[in-house]
């Protein structure tokens, strides 16, 4: 496995069980810990469990609150402007969209679903970057009706239907042109973007296209071409990928300014830092990667003759990823060959990481945290599959049947990936603060996941 690939793919390996409660914790999640209680922003998880029920997506709105912060004080330039735009693929909801508005971020959406979410949360529409290959004619209407500020556009089709489009609606808006960078990160070859033969975007050697779709911009007087987009993959843990990526998009401008005498276009690197998921994990904190990239771009520019007008970067993951957790009850337990199973009223419906990217998780018994592990145990759910387990190896103090069982770092893929698979319900979502509980998206119903049959 390639160095820096954490998170993913290492499921083999054994992994601690219990892991303190991560963000800033009040003196009194503290003292609920060292009773061996999980608190999640101020509030213990059995309540959590009584009053939403399990499966529960639980976010530690505090703590997302200070990642939203920490990226927008550390992404400031006194060369360029800033934005950090918040990928709402990593979890979408209105209550999310305000509180990250509130905090002063942009949004990338990447289908007429998740605009249609920042629509109705009032999200300042100049802010949103609609992404996305194959937007569909009725996605480009929608957004350019909404008023968006950017087209993050991927390739020459999508730009002659959106300047058709704008055209016939009258509407203006800037466009961001997807590049690919061919810059190879450390990561799951799933989340990885940026091969030469990736989906996404137009590859950087592809002059003929990328020429093409400046031509026509340059004809159009709805559409400007206000820069360029890259981005690389996703759970990236190491700074150097990011830079490369940068470096490579600067020399990128330079050409264009050599080959079109064209300067000060706006540059988004995408999204797509790591976060810690198990204890070997070291990911560099979301606010000094911003710090550093930002320095990094400063000093490449300065080398070079090019300027840019803007950088932009998106989040998504190590916004809300660490905020997150999932409270499930374990119910029947049992050795089957040499396995101790503990089954929980979840799983892959709920969590496709494990199943999808090998992904690895950290779990403790929620009530539990001072006791010493006893125990390794297969944590697996209740879907239908042999590959549904979300924990190969989790040494756990003794589990009983009843017991509350919290997996880390769930915020971010969890929910916004969640299946209906076997007719199991989409588990509510609560955001906790201030030792205060609010349920934000309600437990799916049988009844609402029979709504939509005719
Ligand atoms: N910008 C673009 C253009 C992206 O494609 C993505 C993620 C992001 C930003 C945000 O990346 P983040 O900061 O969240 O890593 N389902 C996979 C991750 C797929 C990521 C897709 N694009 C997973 O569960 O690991």
């Amino acid at each position: 496995m390639a160095a820096g690939m954490t998170g993913l793919g290492k499921r083999d390996k054994g992994k601690s069980a219990v892991r303190t409660c991560s963000g800033s914790k009040k003196d009194e999640e503290e003292k609920g810990e060292e009773m061996g209680v999980l608190k999640i922003g101020g509030v213990d998880c059995r309540s959590l469990a009584e009053q939403f029920g399990t499966p529960l997506y639980v976010y530690d709105e505090g703590r997302i609150a200070e990642q939203a912060r920490a990226a927008v004080e550390n992404f400031r330039s006194e060369k360029f402007e800033t934005e950090v735009a918040y990928a709402s693929k990593a979890f979408s909801s209105k209550a999310l969209f305000r509180l990250l508005s509130g905090e002063g971020l942009g949004l990338d959406v990447v289908s007429g679903g998740e605009l249609y979410g920042a629509m109705e949360a009032g999200v300042d529409m100049k802010r949103v970057y609609f992404h996305g290959n194959n937007k569909s004619n009725e996605e480009i209407e929608m957004g350019l009706e909404a008023g968006v500020g950017y087209f993050v556009v991927d390739n020459v089709m999508e730009v002659d239907r959106l300047v058709s489009a704008a055209g016939g609606a009258g509407k203006k808006a800037k466009a961001l042109l997807r590049i690919n960078p061919g810059i190879s990160a450390h990561t799951h070859e799933y989340i990885m973007t940026s091969k030469p033969d990736s989906k996404f975007g137009i590859y950087i050697e592809n002059r003929a296209q990328i020429e093409q779709v400046m031509d026509i911009l340059d004809a159009d007087e709805n559409i400007e071409l206000a820069g360029f987009h890259s981005h690389i993959g996703s759970q990236i843990v190491e700074a150097e990928s990011f830079e490369k990526a940068l470096g490579t998009m600067i020399g990128f401008l330079a050409d264009i300014k050599a080959s079109r005498g064209v300067d000060g276009f706006e540059l988004s690197i995408g999204g797509g830092f790591g976060i810690k998921y198990v204890e070997e994990d070291r990911p560099v904190p979301l606010g000094q990667m911003c710090a550093s990239l930002v320095r990094y771009a400063e000093e490449a520019l300065e080398k070079s003759d090019v300027t840019i007008s803007k950088l932009i970067t998106e989040p998504g993951r190590a916004v809300v990823g660490e905020a997150g957790y999932t409270l499930y009850t374990i119910g029947d337990m049992k050795k089957s060959g040499d396995k101790n199973y503990i089954f929980v009223d979840g799983g892959m419906s709920d969590n496709i990481r494990p199943a999808l990217y090998s992904a690895e998780y950290t779990c403790a018994l929620a009530e539990k945290l001072t006791e010493k592990p006893a125990a390794s145990y297969c944590i697996a759910g209740k879907n239908c599959e042999s590959g549904d387990v979300l924990i190969a190896d989790a040494k756990l103090p003794e589990a009983k049947t009843g017991d509350l069982l919290v997996v880390y770092s769930t915020g971010a893929y969890g929910y916004s990936m969640a299946s209906n698979y076997n007719r199991l319900g989409r588990p509510a979502v609560v955001f906790v603060r201030d030792g205060k509980a609010r349920l934000v998206i309600r437990r799916e119903t049988y009844a609402d996941q029979y709504s939509l049959e005719v």
